[in-house]
């Protein structure tokens, strides 16, 4: 690879160096078979001999190393450290576009430090030893080196092994990295980043699928985020180790990472999506139900379980064909025996509302008989070893190579392989076994070389990148091929930034109480980490749940950002409908629920799109201050306005839930509770805690057997009251194109205020998009007041009920309207 020196000046040839030769910095290489017993020996960066400054980067020097602080905006600053003054030269999958946002910042030096500040954030760099710290603008120090910055040389392959270490406080809590399956509080552990197909994992396992490097920190009140931006296999400690040590440490790369300021964790989230980017909206159906199963087949069997659906009134959009669909598991082949005419099932299908999703896995057989294999042969596509052989490894299909999908050339003709499907009507997308799993060896070996976008690199430094490379090759060649419709797709690995392409599901679980508490916390930890467009599977992927164990998952699933119910070949039927009353009847009304939300989900979507909020939020995210959310683990929000808790316990009849401060509505009693501290909640079969904040405006659609079954024609407006104006968001478009990239969207802000004796709802409207409907059905919740008068827009609505009992009020307007006023 090719390197550059940005400070331009001369590399010091023969660096001389003092190492610092601490006992316990010396150690063994015990476990390297080429090298044996080997002393290694740590560098830690020494001090400072000068900075110089090049517009918004800044290079530290000492006797070797170069330390680059680049300001990116007034909360992000960047660190670098080369160690023997070589960057590489800077290539990010998951930033793919540096955008700096900053425009004054000062350089200050006084004997002990330089010091660097934005109008909110300072960077000080100790002149004694190159500690680096983080400081606001009152001078309160948020982050800062243990140790400073240090490094080992890496014999075998090159390059170094670099470690950054923290100040871990006695209170601090830390959150983020993605899927890992255990606590939402990441303090005391230690975790690696290495993509792995974990079959069953169990709790506290790890790795697993996803390697996320972003984590957030909470002290005292206080947030910031670390976005150790290194592909290699990367570690980090909380406090494990030593408790007062933070360190992240990765086998190769650079150390550099994005002090993301706060103070607020959602701030953090939101300045993490700014480098990273956001989910595009997804197609409006994506988010209605999603049925899979490993597999159905054949095609009566498809048509049985979608006809199951239709006759049991249960609403479902998406129908996945898992691998069995294909010949010999060879993607982008059909098994005729099983669908002799996949155009013409997909059509019926489709008629009858439902989208088809397919499985494609990275592994294509080899076979010169196959027109993929034998594309990739002659294009030199498939990944190969150091020595030049191909990278053969056996999956589904048998032997098999892989697709290089770090190539951009390979990743065009990828997107290029999947006109056959979006010509028979295929909608949506799975990618699957692509950490990548290969059967035997667990992964490729470390020496599998990739072109890494012209940046080239071993597997060391493409593993973890190689799933969200697989899924953007997919996401864009079938962006491309729908022409401008959104495709859906679905990814088991991912890297930072994934979420630009696609949604995540957190793999194979396992049908247990235990599992569904899991996955309730991996959907948060998710959704703070980036990746908003997540869910489980739903029952359990191995191993059977009963009916209350189902009933309680699609109870959760209802408000999961991604909705599908999934299960393993030998486990029993696991339709909504297959556990019998009263089950049945409880997965249908939560589907409805999920259907009747769906305006609300999606304006959530919107709010994430548009400016990086999550739509799962943990409830330390709401109220971080408050210590004893920290262990609160069980509840979230969707969105910012309903407050939710599953049930995760068998035979649970109550649960204490916290509702944060402020006001909440009960949703299914509307009853009135005032927040700030723990309820008991009744929690028979049929219901969930769910609340609803006050001066919410949440939208619903009527229940639809699929997303566009009916034309809507009304709109509920479920309006909560509240003495405290508050705002809500209700986004809406076309729900399958791009249009939205050019304002053609309807975006409109509630605005809602009460007084002990009126109440007035505004409405304001950006975009270019009107909807078809004019027709609102108003459902005011929580009136103190008996209302006498009700003027929208200046006209007199005489026709409205009032319950007095239940103090709703609910009234019929036939116009988009700006104001309605209740006295
Ligand atoms: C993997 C996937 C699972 C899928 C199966 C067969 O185990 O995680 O969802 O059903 O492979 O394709």
């Amino acid at each position: 690879m090719e390197q550059n020196n940005p400070s331009n000046d001369p590399i010091p040839e023969s660096p001389a160096v003092k190492l610092i030769e601490q006992e316990e910095e010396v150690f063994q290489h015990v476990n390297n078979p080429v090298l044996g017993l080997k002393p290694i020996v740590k560098k830690y960066l020494t001090a400072p001999e000068n900075v110089e400054q090049k517009g918004n980067k800044f290079f530290f020097r000492d006797t070797e190393a170069t330390v680059e602080v680049t300001i990116v905006t007034d909360e992000i600053i960047r660190v670098r450290m080369a160690p023997h003054s070589v960057f590489l030269e800077e290539f990010s999958y998951a930033v793919p576009k540096l955008e700096v946002k900053v425009s004054v910042f000062h350089l200050h030096e006084n004997e002990n430090e330089y010091r660097i500040s934005t109008s909110t954030v300072n960077c000080h760099i100790s002149k004694k030893d190159f500690l680096v710290s983080f400081s606001d603008s009152q001078n309160h120090v948020t982050s800062a080196d243990a140790t400073p910055m240090h490094w080992e040389e890496n014999v075998q392959f090159g390059g170094y092994y670099v470690f950054g270490t923290k100040v871990c406080h006695p209170e601090e809590a830390f959150y983020g990295l993605g899927d890992k399956p255990t606590d939402l509080n990441l303090r005391g552990k230690r975790f690696v980043n290495w993509n792995t197909d974990a079959y069953s994992f169990a709790w506290n396992q790890d790795p697993i699928y996803r390697s996320i490097p972003f984590y957030i920190s909470l002290n005292e009140g206080i947030a910031h985020g670390i976005f150790f931006d290194n592909t290699f296999k990367a570690h980090f400690d909380f406090g494990s180790e030593d408790r007062n040590k933070t360190s992240f440490w990765a086998d190769g790369g650079e150390l550099q990472y994005y002090y993301i300021h706060g103070p607020n964790m959602m701030d953090v989230v939101k300045r993490y999506h700014l480098l990273t980017g956001t989910h595009p909206m997804p197609p409006l159906w994506a988010l209605g139900y999603h049925q899979c199963r490993w597999s159905y087949y054949p095609e009566s069997k498809v048509k049985k379980v979608a006809n199951g659906f239709r006759e049991n009134k249960i609403p479902c959009d998406g129908i996945y064909l898992d691998i069995d669909y294909m010949d010999g598991y060879r993607c982008f082949t059909w098994n005729r025996k099983y669908f002799p005419d996949p155009k013409k099932m997909i059509k019926e299908l489709a008629a009858d509302g439902f989208k088809t999703v397919v499985i494609i896995d990275p592994g294509i057989r080899v076979d010169d008989n196959y027109w993929v294999f034998k594309e990739g042969k002659e294009k030199r596509y498939f990944c190969r070893r150091c020595d030049d052989y191909f990278m053969e490894g056996h999956v589904w299909p048998g032997r098999c190579q892989f697709p290089d999908f770090t190539n951009p050339e390979v990743r065009e003709w990828w997107g290029t392989l999947f006109d056959e499907l979006v010509q028979l009507g295929v909608a949506g997308v799975w990618n699957d076994m692509n950490e990548p799993a290969v059967f035997g060896a667990g992964t490729f070996p470390d020496d599998v070389r990739h072109q890494y976008d012209g940046y080239r690199g071993s597997h060391r430094k493409a593993h973890n990148v190689y799933g969200m490379q697989m899924v953007r090759a997919t996401y864009e060649g079938m962006r491309k091929l729908m022409k401008n419709k959104r495709p859906f797709t679905i990814t088991r690995a991912g890297y930072s930034g994934v979420q630009r392409f696609t949604s995540v599901w957190t793999g194979d679980n396992v049908a247990s109480w235990e599992h569904l508490r899991l996955g309730n916390v991996q959907c948060q930890r998710l959704s703070m980490s980036g990746i908003p467009f997540c869910g489980t599977d739903i029952g359990g992927f191995s191993g059977e749940p009963d009916g209350e164990l189902f009933t309680r998952w699609i109870q959760m699933g209802t408000f999961s950002p991604f909705m599908r119910a999934h299960s393993a070949g030998d486990t029993k039927e696991r339709e909504p409908w297959s556990f019998g009353e009263p089950y049945t009847a409880i997965n249908r009304k939560f589907i409805e629920l999920r259907y009747k939300l769906i305006p609300y989900l999606y304006s959530t979507f919107w709010e994430h799109h548009r400016y990086g909020f999550p739509i799962l939020r943990p409830v330390v995210m709401q109220e971080q201050d408050e210590i004893n959310n920290q262990a609160r683990q069980d509840e979230f929000t969707y969105g910012d306005k309903i407050l939710v808790c599953p049930v995760m316990e068998p035979g649970q009849t109550s649960r204490k839930v916290y509702l944060p401060k402020g006001n909440w509505f009960g949703y299914w009693d509307n009853e009135l509770i005032e927040g700030g501290r723990e309820v008991e909640v009744a929690t028979p079969l049929e219901t969930i805690p769910l609340f609803v904040k006050a001066g919410s405006v949440i939208p619903e659609y009527p229940v639809m057997q699929y997303v566009g079954e009916k034309e809507i024609e009304e709109v509920k407006l479920n309006v909560y009251y509240s003495e405290a104006p508050a705002n809500s968001f209700f986004f809406e478009d076309y729900g399958e194109t791009f249009a939205y990239e050019q304002d053609i969207y309807s975006e409109k802000k509630f605005v809602a205020s009460g007084k002990p004796t009126s109440f007035t709802l505004q409405q304001s409207m950006e975009g270019l998009y009107t909807p078809r409907y004019e027709n609102y059905h108003f459902n005011v919740v929580g009136l103190p007041f008996k209302p006498s008068k009700i003027i929208a827009d200046g006209k007199e609505v005489t026709d409205f009920v009032f319950d007095a009992e239940k103090l709703i009020l609910d009234f019929k307007f036939t116009k988009n309207f700006k104001q309605i006023e209740i006295a």
